[in-house]
């Protein structure tokens, strides 16, 4: 969408996967969806060295408005969880530097049971949330059909841009088609939307990462040419810093991710995240990679029968970034490779390790060898080739 918002993959933290519609503050204050929740990222993102990483989006997902609309047919924050009201929340991440997401639904009910926004009342939602100062939303799609997603989802989209504020523009419509053509129309989403859902919930478990990783690869002719700067696929949220993933396994997450231009919202507790955790989702040249100005969507290049899986992706000043990634179980594998093997042409390239921080220089020719642990992935990022000089031409009568 054309909105000069989200050029690069959005950044941020959004609640659903780690705390879903948890609405017992009585017996659980800490991790209810409440205001308290959202102050307290907001303070984490703010005072953590989140923030001038990008992460910047604090988003609202299901179960945070009352069952009821007000008088005027409004959307209300439920007035026990949310005594301040969204206003009150937009005003601590603005003043902070961040920015508020909100979640609606294109159909009766949200998928929690709470208001929806049907067809007649796309109108009067836009506006409130514009004039609440929101700077995202998340469209879901239950209690919805092909007939109201159809008209709903671009209507949606130009009610916030009648609104006058800018507002990101999150659709979950493609999940709810299965995700493919011809039912889904990738050009017609990037106009309307700037980012989208186009498969099933993350949970937290290396299974649901692996199955979302197959079907985006799987899929990746389809999906490659869908995204660039301001549209983007998404896979789902990350879950490093939960429960479910080694450090390998999050380490591959965040990779991949980058890999896949992906939005890079966070679903864990800041509050308590571990320093190992924290270290795979600040590091900065994976971010760099995600973030990369070109925004084109990497792809799988390579499925070896060893179980290593090779992936790259385009960057800026012709850079690239390569991922190895195991899916064996047993130890790390020694997988042997060179560059001009992985289509590179002839020249002298300098190689960052992600993840272990180094660098080397690797000829095209020269063959190297690196360790991928299990479940886990090795990540490069490749710089331009060095010019043969004419310097060395004229020592060795070669340009290598
Ligand atoms: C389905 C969505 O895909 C999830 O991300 C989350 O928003 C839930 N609905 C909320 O009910």
């Amino acid at each position: 969408l054309d909105n000069g918002l989200m050029k690069t993959p959005p950044m941020g933290w959004l609640a659903w996967e780690r705390f879903r519609c948890d609405i017992d503050c009585d017996h659980d204050p800490k991790n209810c969806i409440s205001e308290n929740l959202f102050i307290d990222m907001a303070d984490r993102l703010s005072e953590d060295g989140w923030k001038e990483l990008g992460y910047i989006y604090v988003n609202i997902d299901d179960c945070w408005s009352a069952k009821e609309r007000d008088e005027q047919g409004r959307l209300q924050a439920d007035p026990k969880r949310f005594p301040g009201g969204i206003p009150k929340l937009v005003q601590y991440m603005h003043d902070r530097g961040l920015k508020l997401g909100i979640y609606g639904d294109m159909g009766t009910y949200t998928c929690g049971g709470y208001p929806g926004t049907p067809l007649d009342k796309i109108e009067i939602d836009a506006q409130t949330f514009a004039k609440w100062g929101v700077d995202m939303l998340k469209l879901d799609g239950c209690y919805s059909n092909v007939t109201v997603q159809e008209q709903g989802y671009p209507l949606m989209s130009k009610a916030l841009n009648a609104t006058g504020r800018h507002i990101g523009y999150s659709c979950s419509w493609p999940a709810y088609q299965g995700g493919l053509p011809p039912k889904v129309n990738y050009t017609q989403l990037g106009k309307i939307c700037n980012l989208w859902r186009n498969y099933g919930d993350i949970q937290d478990s290396w299974d649901s990462v692996l199955k979302i990783v197959d079907w985006f690869f799987g899929n990746q002719d389809v999906l490659i040419p869908a995204a660039g700067p301001g549209r983007w696929n998404d896979p789902d949220m990350l879950i490093v810093g939960d429960f479910g993933l080694s450090i390998d396994q999050s380490r591959a997450q965040m990779a991949l991710w980058a890999i896949m231009a992906a939005p890079l919202f966070m679903s864990n507790d800041l509050r308590t995240i571990s320093s190992g955790a924290r270290s795979i989702l600040q590091n900065k040249m994976a971010i760099s990679i995600n973030q990369d100005a070109l925004g084109i969507q990497g792809r799988r290049i390579l499925k070896e029968k060893s179980g290593i899986e090779v992936f790259q992706r385009p960057l800026s000043n012709n850079a690239s970034s390569l991922v190895f990634f195991s899916r064996r179980n047993d130890m790390p594998y020694r997988y042997q490779s060179s560059l001009s093997k992985l289509n590179y042409t002839a020249g002298s390239y300098k190689v960052y390790d992600v993840f272990s921080d180094t660098a080397v220089t690797l000829k095209d020719s020269t063959d190297f060898v690196l360790s991928v642990n299990p479940t886990g992935v090795v990540m490069w990022y490749v710089s331009a080739p060095a010019k043969p000089s004419l310097h060395q031409f004229y020592k060795t009568g070669k340009f290598q």
